[in-house]
């Protein structure tokens, strides 16, 4: 792990993994404090290179010699996006913290601290030789899941801010460069089959428990993805891992194949781009019709992608699920494609104790306001009709029917499913959507009647 003493740290050169185990300087970021901005170039042999893609096809398409600049905010040292959805966020942050010392203190050095140990493809130097792609320590499951309870215990006492021991922390290295606020890390499943002598490698995300948690969310999130996948949701596959200390819940990667070759990843928040200060114009951008556009321009098969996300936005409403914030949308480029794709739903549960609030990102014109009117304007404006969207709603409200006893199976308790129930009362939003089509239906055959009787 790269420990970074240089607050005046201002250039990094940014590496990805193009396949086959290689990996190329794709440019080099430098940020100026004086002008207050941060420039991104492309690396002009890497822009040459058959292998190469953008690492943002909206805000950094690979154009060779364009400069990409960021100013410098309160919030980002002129880091763009896509270099950001790289590195740490909050938990990730909080490990790198506990792990070196002096901790890493801006965005610059966060980026080269977390390097290599998060999602996706890129990875950062100082120095422009200096990455051998890093190795990748294979974390071999039934080993590990031995001292889960351990590692539980340290994940709990990061979150907390509380001191733990290096070595314990160490174990968390690996997963410091991940987005998210939740304790996480990575693990490797490594399953042996004797017969046919072949190894098979999952990898996978662990999310542990908060001690601020008025649910299990480990398992109120299993239980929530499990009824995604039933409503037709194209969903990352979870688990639960019992513990002595309790459930913890393991999320299947989409950005590394089983085969180690990995998916480029940007956040939707990175594709919208930078945002204005005007609030409507930011909460026009930051909404599902703007990322179904942005499907449209990135994508490939986006068509089928825009009705997923319109199934994901009825099944976030149905679910309570208001924390469908930017950062919880990703595209992905897999390995050996140009084109990029939505990737597979994660992070999505209802969103206990800030119940009855809009969605983190518009549905209608008006932000997250979750109304029939709102959310037929996003059916509209995402080019889905009024009989596709119907089906859509009626799968959301059959997979989320019987959610009492799907989470009491999933093993929440009744006081549990209580404290849930607030945020399940959201399907409400979706049976007026479908009530709302059926009476325009209704509204119409009357007045199509009512023409020909008077005939
Ligand atoms: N299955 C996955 N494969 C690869 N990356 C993922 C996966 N799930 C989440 N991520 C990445 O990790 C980040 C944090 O995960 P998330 O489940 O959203 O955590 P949190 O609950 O802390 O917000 C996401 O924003 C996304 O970038
Ligand atoms: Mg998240």
């Amino acid at each position: 792990m790269t420990s970074n003493n240089n607050p005046l740290l201002s250039k990094l050169y940014i590496h990805v993994d193009v396949g086959g185990g290689e990996t190329m300087v794709a440019g080099q970021l430098i940020v100026d404090r004086v002008r207050r901005t941060g420039a991104f170039k492309y690396a002009r042999g890497y822009c040459r290179d058959e292998r190469a893609y953008p690492l943002d096809p909206i805000n950094l398409p690979l154009v060779e010699g364009a400069i990409y600049e960021t100013p410098i905010t309160r919030d980002n040292l002129g880091v763009a996006g896509a270099l950001l959805d790289a590195g740490p966020d909050d938990w990730g942050r909080r490990v790198l913290m506990a792990l070196l010392d002096p901790p890493p203190s801006n965005d610059l050095e966060f980026l080269l601290s977390g390097s290599g140990n998060g999602t996706g493809t890129i990875f950062f130097t100082e120095s422009r030789g200096g990455c051998a792609m890093q190795e990748v320590p294979v974390k071999m499951l039934p080993k590990e899941f031995q001292s889960l309870e351990d590692i539980m215990e340290t994940a709990i006492r990061l979150d907390e801010g509380l001191p733990v021991e290096k070595e314990k922390a160490m174990f968390f290295e690996y997963g410091s460069g991940l987005g998210g606020v939740r304790p996480k890390t990575f693990v490797d499943e490594v399953q042996y089959n004797k017969e046919l002598g072949e190894k098979r490698v999952d990898r996978w995300i662990v999310k542990f428990p908060r001690k601020t948690d008025l649910v299990d969310h480990c398992l109120l999130e299993h239980a929530t993805m499990k009824m995604a996948k039933e409503a037709g949701c194209d969903v990352v596959d979870t688990k639960i891992m019992e513990t002595a200390r309790g459930p913890v819940l393991l999320v299947k990667r989409f950005d590394v194949e089983t085969d180690g070759e990995r998916h480029h990843v940007v956040s939707a928040k990175s594709l919208i781009g930078p945002m204005p200060e005007n609030a409507g114009a930011r909460a026009e951008l930051e909404s599902y019709p703007n990322i179904g556009r942005i499907i449209g321009q990135v994508s490939e098969s986006s068509e089928q992608e825009t009705r997923e996300l319109f199934r994901r936005m009825l099944f976030n409403i149905a679910v309570g699920n208001v924390d469908d914030h930017p950062k919880n949308h990703s595209f992905s480029k897999p390995p050996g494609k140009k084109q990029m794709q939505l990737t597979p739903a994660y992070d999505v549960l209802p969103t206990v104790g800030i119940e009855g609030s809009p969605q983190a990102i518009s549905v209608g014109p008006f932000g997250g306001h979750q109304n029939p009117k709102a959310i037929a304007s996003c059916a509209e404006a995402m080019g889905i009709g009024e009989e596709e969207a119907e089906e859509i709603a009626q799968d959301v409200l059959a997979a989320t029917k019987d959610w009492e006893e799907k989470m009491l199976d999933e093993g929440l308790t009744p006081k549990e499913v209580n404290i849930v129930r607030k945020s399940m009362a959201s399907r409400a939003h979706v049976q007026a959507y479908l009530a709302s089509m059926g009476s325009e239906e209704r509204e119409r055959e009357k007045r199509t009647k009512g023409i020909s009787m008077s005939r």
